[in-house]
Order: C-alpha cells, then sequence, then structure tokens
C-alpha cells in the first residue's frame, strides 16, 4: 500500500562540523516529484525492528537535478551518526514517498518571514532556493520576483551555520528583498550579526524592522510566516505572532523532534472497531484493530502497511481524511475528538466510534 522508493547516494558533502548534504537519485532513475518544504522518511531495520527517520529536502525542484537532504548530527542519535559515519556514495537507502505540508502559499503573499535555528534551515533552504531562483527555472509561477524575504536565523556560531554563504550571497544579490537577521548564541563581534539568545521582545522587534518600522494590519494578515527550530522557540514565536494577530492559517510550523511524552491506552482486546482505508490509488482495505490501539499500530500488527514516520504526531506523514465515524487523537497536551471532515494522525488516533472510514489524499 504504501509508496517506498530506493535512493542512491549520488554525493555527500560537508557542510559544517556537523551537517552533511547528501545528493540522491531514484535507483532506477525514474522523475523524482516533491516540493520545497518537504521531506523523505529514511527505513531502516535495526535489531529486527523497523525504525524511520525524516529529513527534509535542501534542494529545490526546478534549481536542483537532482533531490538532496541535510543531516545534522545528533549526540548519540541512531540514524544521524549512520549517515554521516558509516554510508557512502553508490549506498542505496530505503525511503517513503516525499511528504509534508511545510508549503509555500499557493497565493503570493505580501512578505514571507521565515525563522529557522540550527538544522531548521534545511526545508527553509529548499523554500529560499525556490524563491531566488532564475525566473526560467523558478517551480514558483506567478510569484512577483520583489517578493520581500526575511529570514531570522539562529545558531550557536558561524562555523555551525549551514549554508550560510549562499544565504550571503542571496542578500548580496537581492539587497531590496533579502533580509537574514543573523543571531549566534556563543560568538562574539561576528560583523552583522546579535551575539543573543532569541525572545519575544527581539522577535517582535525584528518583525517590525522588517516591515519597515510601521506594519499595517494588511502586513500582518498578508504575510506567511515558517518556523522551524526548538519546540521552545517556536513555541514563543507563535504566541508572538498571535497577539500580533496573525491568523493561525499564516503560520507554518514544521517540528524535528519527536514528542516522548505522548500517553499510552491500555489494549482491551475484547472490544476491535472496523476501519476501512482508502488509499491514494483508490484500493480500499479494511481491517479490525483493538480498542486502545492507536489505527496506525492495528494496521502494522497486521502487515497493514501504512504512511508514517515518527510515530508521535509532529511529521504528519500518517495524515488521513476521516469520511465516516469519529477519531480521537491523544496529543500531549489534550485530546482532540474529530469526525467526518477532518484530517487526522493515525499514529496518536483511537477510533471512537464502531466504524471509521478514511481516506488517504
Ligand atoms: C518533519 C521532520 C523533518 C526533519 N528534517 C530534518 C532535517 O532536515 N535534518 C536533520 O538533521 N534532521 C531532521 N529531522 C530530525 C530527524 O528526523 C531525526 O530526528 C534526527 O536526525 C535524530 O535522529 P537520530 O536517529 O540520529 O537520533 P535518535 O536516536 O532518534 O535520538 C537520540 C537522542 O536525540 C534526541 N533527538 C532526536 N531528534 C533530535 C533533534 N532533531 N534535535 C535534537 N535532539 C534530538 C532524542 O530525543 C534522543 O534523546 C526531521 C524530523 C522531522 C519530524
Ligand atoms: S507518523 Fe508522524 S505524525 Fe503520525
Amino acid at each position: 500500500m504504501e509508496q517506498l522508493l530506493h535512493l542512491k547516494i549520488l554525493e555527500k558533502r560537508r557542510e559544517t562540523p556537523d551537517a552533511t548534504t547528501f545528493v540522491l537519485a531514484p535507483e532506477d532513475e525514474r522523475t523524482y516529484t516533491y516540493q520545497p518544504g518537504q521531506y523523505l522518511s529514511i527505513i531502516r531495520e535495526i535489531h529486527g525492528r523497523e525504525k524511520r527517520r525524516a529529513y527534509s529536502f535542501s534542494s529545490c525542484p526546478g534549481v536542483n537535478e537532482h533531490p538532496a537532504i541535510t543531516v545534522t548530527r545528533v549526540p548519540n542519535g541512531e540514524f544521524s551518526n549512520w549517515l554521516i559515519q558509516k554510508t557512502n556514495p553508490g549506498d542505496v537507502l530505503l525511503t517513503g514517498a516525499p511528504a509534508g505540508r511545510f508549503l509555500l502559499p499557493a497565493k503570493p503573499p505580501r512578505r514571507l518571514v521565515y525563522l529557522a535555528a540550527g538544522s531548521g534551515i534545511t526545508p527553509v533552504f529548499s523554500h529560499l532556493k525556490a524563491l531566488f531562483a532564475p525566473p526560467h527555472l523558478s517551480p514558483l509561477p506567478g510569484f512577483p520576483a520583489d517578493l520581500p524575504v526575511t529570514l531570522i536565523y539562529a545558531n550557536r556560531d558561524s562555523l555551525h551555520t549551514i549554508f550560510k554563504t549562499q544565504i550571503e550571497r542571496w542578500n548580496a544579490a537581492f539587497p531590496q528583498r533579502s533580509q537574514c537577521n543573523w543571531l549566534f548564541s556563543r560568538e562574539e563581534n561576528a560583523p552583522n550579526t546579535l551575539n543573543r539568545h532569541l525572545h519575544s521582545a527581539l522577535f517582535e522587534d525584528m518583525l517590525f524592522k522588517s516591515f519597515g518600522g510601521k506594519p499595517t494590519g494588511a502586513d500582518w494578515r498578508e504575510t506567511h510566516f515558517y518556523l522551524c527550530a526548538p519546540t521552545a522557540l517556536m513555541r514563543m514565536a507563535r504566541m508572538t505572532l498571535r497577539v500580533l494577530d496573525v491568523p493561525e492559517t499564516n503560520i507554518h510550523l514544521e517540528t524535528f523532534v519527536p514528542d516522548t511524552r505522548l500517553p499510552k491506552r491500555a489494549i482491551d482486546t475484547s472490544k476491535t472497531h472496523r476501519i476501512i482505508v482508502t488509499e491514494r490509488t483508490g484500493e480500499r482495505t479494511e481491517f479490525q484493530i483493538f480498542s486502545g490501539e492507536t489505527i496506525l499500530n492495528g494496521a502494522l500488527r497486521q502487515h497493514i502497511a501504512l504512511p508514517y514516520t515518527c510515530k508521535s504526531g509532529v511529521c504528519l506523514t500518517c495524515l488521513a481524511r476521516c469520511h465516516r465515524g469519529e477519531v480521537e487523537m491523544d496529543f500531549v497536551e489534550q485530546t482532540r475528538h474529530e469526525g467526518p471532515g477532518a484530517l487526522i494522525n493515525t499514529c496518536i488516533g483511537y477510533a471512537a466510534t464502531d466504524e471509521v472510514e478514511l481516506g488517504f489524499e
């Protein structure tokens, strides 16, 4: 059911002491389709258990010949260390299909504002490549060539700042429309840089400056904001934007760290629910799950391959539309009850009715 792909590593390129870019190509040389801001899941079997991790594309379709991901090493991290230290050009990775909703708006906005920290620049870089592409390569037909873009980019120091040189080149090439506010928490005296941690007042100040000091209501309403940073920083930024009356629909978040604090329900094998799933291909599958078991886990237990990556409600690989019945989703801070029409995460979704019908879009 799930579409899996084999991607060959064509090239490994070191970006910083901790981050490496992997240029990839489908093993069977088929065309590879994805959108700026999406990610792929790398799948490995480790000690008989399948594990997955998501990596955002740092490349941009149309601009780069091949898709690429950029991986930052996490101390003791299973996948990031294996990818950076143990894989070589010519090796083949098993991956899920491109997924994710950290996408540029369909219609050109008035301005785009990005907040990235550390490896959070990766999906943002893919957007920036699309936005600053020469018109004949641009994957964004209809976007004006003078659309202003503000980037607020926080790192520990210049040495660990991924894609710094290319971002500086854009700032120099498009001084009227490209601004980058650099923040280094552990490096003093770097030119054009604040040696500070970002906080709400500073963020608000940077936002006001990006609008020339006096933003109007329309500026806030018609700008889209993209955040990819540690959870606490994104929470602060989102709250600041909401206070400034930015509509929730204009705030886009990408979370890299799986939430390990998810509540678990007790499984009751005496009660079952009937699940009907329609794939993107139109193929229909029916199966039963136990009460207290997530829809995804119930499917995987019976070797029904539904798409997933994080299994913790952050990556959105597992999103499906509810067509019939009701589903409860257990997030860390709340349980959300959803019915027909809603998008639900099967990885944290429990059937709340005897039958639930879902469709992958
Ligand atoms: C939608 C999405 C897109 C992503 N895109 C990228 C990307 O472009 N580049 C990239 O490098 N990573 C990206 N990630 C993170 C990536 O999927 C892995 O979580 C990360 O590489 C760590 O995996 P690991 O197996 O090395 O570490 P694990 O073995 O999973 O974890 C080791 C320890 O590190 C902690 N940890 C896990 N992830 C992180 C993290 N990101 N930062 C800090 N601590 C962490 C864990 O809680 C654990 O304590 C993305 C994640 C998501 C959900
Ligand atoms: S698998 Fe990541 S949100 Fe469900």
